[in-house]
């Protein structure tokens, strides 16, 4: 059982979430809200289903990632009642729940049914949830100025959130050690995988996200979603970008280790870390997180220089001609909760210069945010440079020795403070 700090901050939580929501309730004229937990959909043509992760609002309330088929009413006034489903079933184990104080707060029933609840004396109910569960069910279905109301109870974490969010940290960062350790012992991708579920102690399918684990060009693959089980000949360099859900919450961690003599490739990740520091320094209220993202990118153009990738630009026509945008074509990061990419970042479309940037917004104290620079050798993204008047200032004999290394990048999990910023992963690293 966790300790008794984090219980105690569980029920504040339920509190606040009771007060927000009921709020939003009101607001848009409903009594009250049923919430689906999801279940996981059988494969078309198949007997067998995609693996199951709950539905953000259902993990906002409980942190029950794996109960399908549950279901959350939220009434002004009263206690939410939680429905678990619980069959009679000798194929299936049923997920325990622990007996945590947390559960108190709740009218909670077991159903022998996966169907919603029924509810009386309701004339305006909403119900939100992955609408092909929601046939037949009485209410409102998804209603979108309301759903975009409860997303954004979602973007100032409670205390209770942001100490589970550096608990997944604390989590990851043991695999962190374990895969680096993997990695210059020679390991293959697959083991340094292994290596990494090892020490999290977590099933691949119950990770926030697919571990992306990249050895050497592999690592220039920003999603790179296969592992080899072959170890490699020489191992340059590792990529990994993995993370932990914890009580439904999630890290979200990279980190790039160059092989023994890879110095250039060495130097080049330690400039990047270097930048990274700065811009988590970057996070405090009143910020515009798009200034950290175009910040990146004139930082990149500054690596770019002084490691001699790029010759005879300055920085600002690096970034104005698009240079920096093929070394580092994503964008500088997201909020972080229940869901890895969590929700309510774009109230406006991205910006014509930063098309993939998932957060448009000012910065505001118990948002939490990563902060992931990148800087890959993409041939796909490099070519086009490559044979274009400006591939007259890149150092081909350099960039080609270093392609071998794929990439890198760096990605730590912040919060916003009243004053500035609390880096969760340099904490939990120690
Ligand atoms: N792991 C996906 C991301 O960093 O956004
Ligand atoms: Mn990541
Ligand atoms: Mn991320």
């Amino acid at each position: 059982m966790p300790d008794t700090d984090l219980l105690s901050l569980q029920i504040e939580h339920m509190g606040i979430l009771q007060s927000r929501y009921e709020q939003v309730l009101e607001h848009h004229g409903y009594d009250g809200l049923l919430i689906s937990s999801g279940a996981a959909h059988v494969r078309y043509g198949d007997d067998q289903s995609w693996h199951f992760q709950g539905y953000g609002p259902f993990l906002h309330w409980t942190g029950l990632a794996g109960f399908e088929h549950a279901w959350l009413v939220i009434r002004r006034g009263q206690k939410p009642l939680l429905s678990l489903y619980q069959p009679v079933d000798f194929w299936h184990a049923s997920l325990e729940l622990g007996q945590e104080p947390w559960l108190k707060e709740f009218e909670l029933r077991f159903s022998e049914s996966p169907s919603a609840p029924a509810l009386d004396g309701m004339n305006q109910l909403a119900v939100i949830g992955d609408p092909s569960l929601l046939t037949g069910v009485p209410g409102e279905h998804n209603p979108d100025a309301l759903c975009a109301a409860f997303d954004e109870t979602r973007v100032h974490k409670t205390a209770y959130e942001i100490a589970c969010l550096a608990h997944a940290n604390k989590l990851a960062m043991a695999g962190h050690r374990a895969a680096r350790d993997a990695f210059l012992a020679g390991a293959s991708e697959f083991d340094i995988n292994l290596a990494y579920q090892r020490a999290t102690q977590q099933r691949e399918v119950d990770a926030p996200y697919p571990s992306i684990i990249g050895v050497n060009e592999h690592a220039g693959i920003l999603h790179y979603q296969y592992y080899d089980t072959a170890a490699p000949k020489k191992s340059r360099s590792l990529l990994i970008d993995a993370g932990v859900r914890y009580r439904g919450y999630c890290s979200d961690i990279t980190r790039t280790t160059a092989g023994v003599g890879e110095g250039r490739f060495a130097a080049l990740a330690q400039g990047l870390e270097q930048l990274q520091f700065r811009l988590c320094k970057m996070v405090a209220p009143g910020v515009d997180y798009v200034d950290i993202h175009r910040k990146t990118h004139l930082g990149i153009a500054a690596l770019l220089s002084a490691a001699g990738l790029i010759n005879d630009l300055s920085d600002r026509d690096m970034v104005a001609d698009g240079v920096t945008r093929a070394f580092f074509p994503h964008g500088i990061g997201h909020f972080l909760g229940v869901q890895v990419h969590d929700v309510a970042g774009k109230p406006v479309p991205s910006p014509a210069d930063a098309p993939f940037l998932r957060l448009m917004r000012t910065l505001e104290p118990g948002m939490v945010v990563t902060i992931e620079p990148g800087l890959y050798f993409t041939p796909s993204l490099l070519e086009p440079l490559l044979s274009g008047p400006l591939g007259r200032h890149i150092n081909r004999p350099l960039l080609d020795e270093l392609q071998g290394c794929g990439g890198i990048r760096i990605e730590d999990n912040v919060v916003v403070t009243d004053t500035g910023g609390r880096n969760l992963t340099r904490e939990a690293e120690g």
